[in-house]
C-alpha cells in the first residue's frame, strides 16, 4: 500500500462526514474518496444495463468494469460514469438505497477495494466511507467515526432535501434512515462499526463548522496538520 497518510471518516448517513471531509481535504491540500459515491454509481450502472441487483456476480461485473472518475471543482466533487456527469443522478433517496443493496455483496465490496486503496496518493487521502478504517485503511494514521442522532440526521437531510425543492416528509426520511442504518450494520462484510482505534465525535449538538474544528485538532495532534 502507498505510504501517503489517509485520514478516514467514517459512519452513518446523514452525520456530516461529507461536509467535514469536502473541508479537511480543502484545508490539508489532499485527495479526497467519497466511497460512497463508488457505491452509488455501481447501483445507477445496473439500473442502465439492466443488471438485477440481488445478481451478486452480475452486479461485480458492472463494479470491475466501472468507468468512473471524481473530478473536483470549487463546489465539491463531480461523478463521472463513462463520460456522463451522474453527480445528481447519484444522490437520490433512491440513488442510496440502491447503493446499500449493493454494498451488502461481497464480490462487489471486493471489486471495489484497490480501486479504492490506489487512491492513496500523496500528499495524502481523506476517505469518507463506513469501512475506511476497519477494512480498507486499517494502517490510517486518524481515523474519525463521526454520529448524530437518527433524528438530527433525517431533519438535515430534510432541509437539504427541501432545498433543492423535493417534498418529502420527514417521518419517512426518519424511517429510511433507521433501515439503512440496520442494513449497513448488520451486514456480516464489513459491517458499519467504528475501529477500535476511531475517535467518535457525535455531531448532533455541533455545527458544520464545529466538527471541522474538531477534526483539525485531531489532525494537528497527530502531525498530520500544522
Ligand atoms: O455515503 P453514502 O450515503 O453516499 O453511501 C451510500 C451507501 O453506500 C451507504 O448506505 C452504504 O450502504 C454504502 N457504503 C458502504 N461502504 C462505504 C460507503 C458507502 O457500504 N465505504
Amino acid at each position: 500500500m502507498s505510504a501517503a497518510p489517509v485520514i478516514c471518516v467514517d459512519g452513518p448517513s446523514g452525520a456530516g462526514k461529507g461536509t467535514v471531509s469536502l473541508r479537511l481535504a480543502a484545508a490539508l491540500g489532499w485527495h479526497l474518496l467519497d466511497s460512497g459515491a463508488l457505491y452509488r454509481v455501481v447501483g445507477f450502472a445496473c439500473r442502465q444495463a439492466g443488471v438485477s441487483l440481488d445478481d451478486s456476480d452480475a452486479v461485480a461485473g458492472v463494479a470491475r468494469a466501472l468507468d468512473v472518475d471524481f473530478r473536483p471543482t470549487d463546489a465539491g466533487v463531480t461523478v463521472w460514469l463513462s463520460g456522463d456527469d451522474v453527480t445528481s443522478a447519484i444522490r437520490s433517496e433512491e440513488g442510496g438505497a440502491d447503493a446499500s443493496l449493493v454494498a451488502a455483496l461481497e464480490p462487489v465490496r471486493a471489486a471495489l477495494l484497490l480501486r479504492q486503496q490506489e487512491l492513496a496518493r500523496l500528499p495524502g487521502l481523506i476517505a469518507d466511507g463506513r469501512d475506511m478504517g476497519t477494512v480498507v485503511f486499517p494502517d490510517a494514521p486518524l481515523k474519525i467515526f463521526l454520529t448524530a442522532s437518527a433524528e438530527a440526521r433525517a431533519e438535515r437531510r430534510f432541509h437539504q432535501l427541501q432545498g433543492l425543492g423535493e417534498s418529502v416528509s420527514l417521518a419517512r426520511l426518519l424511517t429510511d434512515i433507521e433501515q439503512r442504518d440496520a442494513r449497513d450494520q448488520s451486514r456480516s462484510i464489513s459491517p458499519l462499526v467504528p475501529a477500535e482505534d476511531a475517535i467518535v465525535i457525535d455531531s448532533t449538538a455541533l455545527t458544520a463548522d464545529e466538527v471541522l474544528q474538531a477534526a483539525c485538532e485531531l489532525a494537528k495532534s497527530r502531525k498530520l496538520m500544522s
